[in-house]
């Protein structure tokens, strides 16, 4: 079968395609016939060996798919193995599809959409009339998250890095917009949030981990599930203590092998998906020889909303 495999840590260009074994059974799996692999932050970090699990070498990249199994359209999660045209998914983190839910948004709700549905609902428990910052607000989990907030009846401050991305953030709710790249991130999110906001997301480490922990008021919460900008931020537990603040830390797979949460998530964005009241921001989707191109638009803050590889072509 066709998969594209790293073998060597490195830029774009590691990810070669090649013709490699399918792989063999695994108990409690099934293989199923790819149709599209999601491409996500996390396969960047693999990419560089930066990531939060470790790599070993060959690796073929890709934490979800959508394919099929026999009849059945699934959509699911695994820990590497997904930019091939067949993968397997554990059954416990693989899901039927349902018919008004198209490939590209099946595959935008499995890795992003659950990560923005426990962080905003698990990690924040954001309510009604609080303020919530949502960073790479057009972005896969940005973009899915600011909808699914705004809902709840939250009042969203999205950031994003350029003066398209913040419009699309307002088209999908966001009440005000900010510019992620501004070195006074923090008096930003003042003015557009008119004072300190009760909750906030971080996926970029660094300075903007401190900008945006500055902007959270007294008894807020942070939740941390990124570091894109390669610094990983340091928690000042002076601050925590003076303003009664909590940081919480996400990383999805820590549900894997819960029995109810991913379900639990995975049912309520598919039936908001059908409701209407959730409409995945499908992005760019490319061949799967492409997967280098996809790397490159991921890291260079470029595109919007969900990035897949056509593994038919
Ligand atoms: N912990 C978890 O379980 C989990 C699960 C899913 C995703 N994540 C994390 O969530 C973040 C978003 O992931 P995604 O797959 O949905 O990607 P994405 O948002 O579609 O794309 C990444 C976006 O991050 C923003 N960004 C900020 N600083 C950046 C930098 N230094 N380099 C590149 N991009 C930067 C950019 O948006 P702007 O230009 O608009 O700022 C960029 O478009 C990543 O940090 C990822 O690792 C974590």
């Amino acid at each position: 079968m066709r998969a594209i495999v790293m073998r060597e840590f490195g830029g774009p260009d590691v990810l070669r395609l090649e013709d490699v074994p399918e792989p063999g059974p695994r108990g409690g799996h099934m293989l199923v016939d790819v149709t599209l692999a999601g491409v996500n932050y996390a396969d960047v970090h693999a990419r560089g060996d930066s990531y939060l699990a470790p790599v070993e070498l060959p690796y073929v990249p890709g934490n979800e798919v959508v394919g099929t199994d026999g009849g059945r359209r699934v959509v699911g999660l695994c820990r590497g193995g997904g930019y091939a045209e067949r993968t397997l998914l554990h059954r416990r983190v693989t899901w039927d599809v349902p018919d008004a839910v198209s490939d590209e948004q099946a595959v935008a709700l499995a890795l992003q959409g659950n990560s923005a549905w426990h962080l905003l609902f698990t990690s924040l428990r954001i309510t009604e009339g609080e303020t919530v910052v949502v960073p790479a607000a057009a972005g896969g989990v940005g973009s899915l998250a600011v909808q699914l907030a705004a809902r709840a009846g939250a009042r969203v401050i999205g950031l994003a890095g350029s003066a398209e991305k913040r419009k699309l953030a307002q088209e999908l709710g966001a009440h005000a917009v900010v510019d992620s790249t501004a070195e006074d991130l923090t008096e930003r999110i003042l003015d557009a949030a008119g004072g300190p906001v009760e909750a906030a997301l971080e996926m970029t480490g660094g300075a903007t981990f401190a900008r945006t922990l500055a902007a959270v008021a007294p008894r807020g919460r942070l939740a941390v599930y990124g570091f894109a900008g390669g610094d990983l931020a340091s928690v000042p537990t002076r601050d925590l203590m003076e303003k009664s603040l909590t940081v919480s830390g996400f990383w999805l797979p820590q549900l894997y092998a819960d029995r109810t949460a991913l379900p639990t998530s995975m049912k309520a964005l598919f039936d908001a998906v059908e409701d209407g009241c959730l409409t995945p921001l499908t992005g760019a989707v490319h061949p799967l020889g492409d997967a280098a191109r996809a790397h490159r638009e991921l890291a260079a803050r470029t595109g919007t909303g969900k990035l897949a590889l056509d593994v038919t072509r």
